[in-house]
């Protein structure tokens, strides 16, 4: 089977995609899968990689990046016109998706986990891993994945859209309540997020988040723990199934919440795999991980991320439709604890994309 693996792009998570990419190159059997590894730059362009994962890592807290001419990436030949994107025509000969069985769009945030690649696949007729255009639009906005989730009875916090040039109204401040997170409504890795616990600073966090998104998102905050779920489409087209839960601690000083350096720089969280709750909340949030996987359309897979309370309320976060793919990310964490290794779980997901 040959397999395209595309990460990078134009997204605040490129690096992240990076190392997420390198993961899973790492984890292809080569008996099985041939390997096409293009890189996107930061201004959109189209490289085709050596695929040598090792450079696709964090190193000494330096982010990787594909760049045209850096490292021992190789430029895809240009066409005629300097159009890259032609190299997604699948019956140009030479080019880089030409006879491509599938690709696995290892991208995070806009421009690759928001529906944008994944319309461009279809046009051009290639299968992929995950989800289709609408649920990867939907699930990367964090307000239409409320709305949707919402009236499929799935429990979500106060919160309140702040659309281009619009501020918080003095009715919502008294209906939320401080501290208020401060989201860009499509975003990841927790980029352009600020925990808000004086009103005076309100602006400065909502133009940190105009910075990634227009429309930005304030959230009550939920106190409570940050527990996940990883889903996979169910196999021959059965329900989704759902792994054992995660529950992320920040457990190092100097992070208000789990932020980008604790994330992923810091080594300042501990998880808990399975996360330490009773049966029953735990079957909940399994439940409602399904349910919001089903509600957005999902295909594939999906992390789904709650906040749950002392008196085990549970509240959906958000749904990452291209969760993160590190061998150290929670997605492959959890379902490895659920007994799927990762190079079997990346052997289901394009087995699925195929089907
Ligand atoms: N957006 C990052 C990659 C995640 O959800 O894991
Ligand atoms: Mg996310």
């Amino acid at each position: 089977t040959r397999v395209a693996i595309v990460f990078g792009g134009r997204s605040t998570e490129h690096a992240i995609s990076c190392v997420s990419a390198g993961a899973v190159l790492a984890a292809l059997d080569p008996d099985e899968f041939e390997v096409v590894p293009i890189g996107i730059t930061r201004d959109g362009r189209w490289v085709l990689t050596d695929g040598d994962a090792t450079q696709l890592a964090i190193t000494d807290r330096r982010l990787p990046e594909i760049t045209v001419d850096s490292g021992r990436m190789v430029v895809l030949p240009a066409d005629p016109v300097g159009n890259n994107l032609l190299v997604l025509d699948p019956v140009r000969g030479g080019q880089a998706l030409d006879g491509v069985d599938v690709v696995f769009p290892t991208l995070h945030g806009a421009y690759g986990e928001d529906g944008t690649i994944q319309g461009l696949l279809e046009m051009a007729g290639v299968p992929y891993v995950g989800a289709n255009v609408f649920a990867s639009a939907a699930a990367m906005d964090k307000e239409f994945t409320k709305k949707l989730a919402a009236v499929e009875g799935i429990p979500v916090g106060p919160y309140a859209v702040l659309r281009n040039g619009v501020t918080l109204s003095e009715e919502d401040k008294e209906r939320l309540g401080l501290p208020v997170f401060v989201k860009p409504s499509r975003a990841g890795s927790s980029y352009g997020i600020s925990k808000v616990t004086d009103w005076a600073d309100l602006d400065a966090a909502v133009a940190a988040a105009r910075q990634i998104d227009p429309k930005v998102l304030v959230e009550a905050a939920i106190v409570g723990a940050e527990v996940e779920c990883g889903v996979l489409e169910g196999e021959a087209g059965g329900a989704p199934e759902a792994s054992l839960l995660a529950e992320v601690r920040v457990v190092e000083q100097g992070h208000d919440f789990y932020d980008f350096e604790a994330k992923y720089l810091d080594n300042s969280c501990e998880y808990d795999i399975p996360a330490n709750l009773p049966e029953q909340v735990t079957r909940q949030v399994q439940e409602y991980a399904c349910r919001t996987f089903t509600a957005l359309d999902c295909a594939g897979l999906a992390r789904v991320d709650f906040f749950v309370t002392p008196d085990h309320t549970v509240y959906l976060n958000e749904i990452n439709t291209m969760p993160g793919f590190t061998s150290t990310s929670m997605f492959p964490r959890m379902w490895a604890a659920t007994g799927l290794e990762y190079p079997k779980l990346v052997s289901r997901l394009i087995r699925t994309a195929l089907r």
